[in-house]
């Protein structure tokens, strides 16, 4: 490509003759991402598809413009812009040696590559501008494997990580132009606050989904790139319908419990291909699978294994039955923000616990060696025959992980129980996530 080219794609993608849009702010990524950039090392940005990583990369840009990083500082770099042809790191040297040659900038510069995996070894690139200390480094990707595993090592220890999930539940509800403000605006608006967790559980929580009016359009549409684009091409998978039977079984099938085998014989798949596609599924982060708490490393291996998408409004289009199912619904949401929190702190493990008599705990939090808190989602506490069932699983949970902290999120229903002798909390579902309980 030539220079004239390579500058015109620049142009579009910068912010050196116009401002980036770059929506609704998510504070709590970009203060951490911001921090990120201060230190020394290559920040890393990766999520699932749609999950807001570009425009986070944006909001970054204009925040260090707000802290006066001159705006020709700043190269954005969209490897996914079609214009790009023949990506590869000898283009990412032209890109870089372009830039400089047009915008001249003086000191510090920051780079962002947007969906850096599209362009084989980039790691060495990187690598070698960071040896050089020639920029600071931002790069996103929406494949867990972003490193890869040949090149990865280059990166070791010099880069920090940041996953970026779908909305959050206060997120979403500043992207709904909800603004809480202390505890008597949130009495004043539980009409509003409940109208918006019904959406966030039925529609999900990617943002454009969030802010438009056709969300089934786009989820369909989103389900269809993820099939094609990111999981197809990138995979060379030629059994598409295969791969979007078992995409739908796993969408249908949030919050309970699979085995390879159970699929094989419901999807008359061979056992290898849904091992294989589950790994590509969980590694585009479309779907997640928790293992069962155990003391021992080996057993968990075998055990099954419980299935949670990236997005309840995803599964909804695509394959699983709301009204009947509010309660799994739920639990995925616990799950993902159990995620979310797991991202700011990577020392967190997440399992589901069962003994042999099939009791079940939805989740347990492990730090360290130490379980830190068991929580279960009982949507419906007023049925007491299930009530029942929870809270002796709980009980019985808490006494063999030795573990005093157990929370059951519910949909309205708050207080507390004592149980063996310990205090267990119910706290609805929204305050859960609001994290005012
Ligand atoms: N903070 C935000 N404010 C407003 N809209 C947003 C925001 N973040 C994301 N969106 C909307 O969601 C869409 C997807 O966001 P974005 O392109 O940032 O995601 P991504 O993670 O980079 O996805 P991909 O992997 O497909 O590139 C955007 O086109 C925009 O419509
Ligand atoms: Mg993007």
């Amino acid at each position: 490509m030539n220079k004239t080219d390579i500058l015109a794609v620049l142009q579009d993608w910068n912010p050196w003759t116009r401002e980036l849009n770059a929506g609704v702010p998510r504070n709590q990524y970009l203060s951490k991402l911001m921090g990120f950039l201060k230190t020394n090392q290559v920040v890393t940005i990766t999520g699932a598809r749609r999950a807001g990583k570009s425009f986070l990369m944006r909001q970054a840009a204009n925040g260090l413009q707000a802290e006066g990083v001159n705006k020709n500082n700043v190269l954005f770099v969209n490897l996914e812009d079609p214009r790009f042809s023949k990506l590869d790191v000898k283009l990412l040297g032209q890109i870089y040696d372009t830039y400089l040659e047009f915008l001249a900038p003086q000191g510090q510069v920051f780079v962002f590559l947007d969906e850096a995996q599209e362009v084989s070894g980039w790691e060495k690139w990187v690598r070698s501008m960071h040896e050089l200390r020639k920029a600071k480094i931002v790069v996103s990707g929406s494949n867990a494997n972003l490193l890869s595993k040949e090149l990865g090592t280059l990166l070791t220890g010099r880069h920090l990580d940041l996953s970026v999930f779908p909305l959050s539940f206060q997120e979403f509800l500043s992207f709904n132009k909800l603004e809480l403000k202390g505890k008597l605006d949130i009495v004043d608006k539980r009409i509003e606050i409940n109208r918006l967790l019904r959406s966030y559980l039925e529609s999900g929580s990617f943002p454009e989904v969030a802010l438009s009016d056709q969300k089934r359009e786009i989820l369909l549409n989103y389900f269809e790139d993820l099939v094609t684009k990111d999981l197809m091409r990138r995979f060379r998978i030629r059994k598409q319908q295969e791969l979007k039977d078992l995409i739908k079984f796993y969408a249908s099938n949030i919050a309970t419990l699979t085995t390879y085998g159970s699929i094989e014989k419901y999807l008359k798949v061979t056992r290898g291909t849904i091992e294989r596609f589950s790994g590509y599924l969980e590694q585009v982060y479309l779907f997640f699978f928790l293992k069962r708490f155990s003391f021992r490393v080996k057993v968990q291996e075998k055990d099954p294994r419980k299935v949670y998408s990236i997005d309840t409004g995803l599964s909804n289009a695509i394959g699983f039955r709301f009204s009947e199912n509010i309660g799994r619904l739920a639990e995925n949401m616990v799950f993902l923000e159990l995620n979310r929190q797991q991202a700011l702190n990577p020392g967190l493990e997440l399992f589901y616990w069962k003994d042999v008599h099939h009791r079940e705990v939805d989740f347990v939090l492990k730090e360290g060696l130490k379980v830190r808190q068991l929580i279960q989602v009982c949507w419906n506490v007023s049925d007491l025959k299930t009530k029942d069932r929870e809270l002796r699983s709980l009980k019985k949970a808490m006494a063999e992980l030795k573990c005093k902290d157990a929370l059951v999120v519910t949909e309205e229903n708050e207080g507390e129980e004592t149980l063996n002798g310990n205090k267990v909390r119910f706290v609805p579902l929204w305050k859960w996530l609001l994290q005012i309980s």
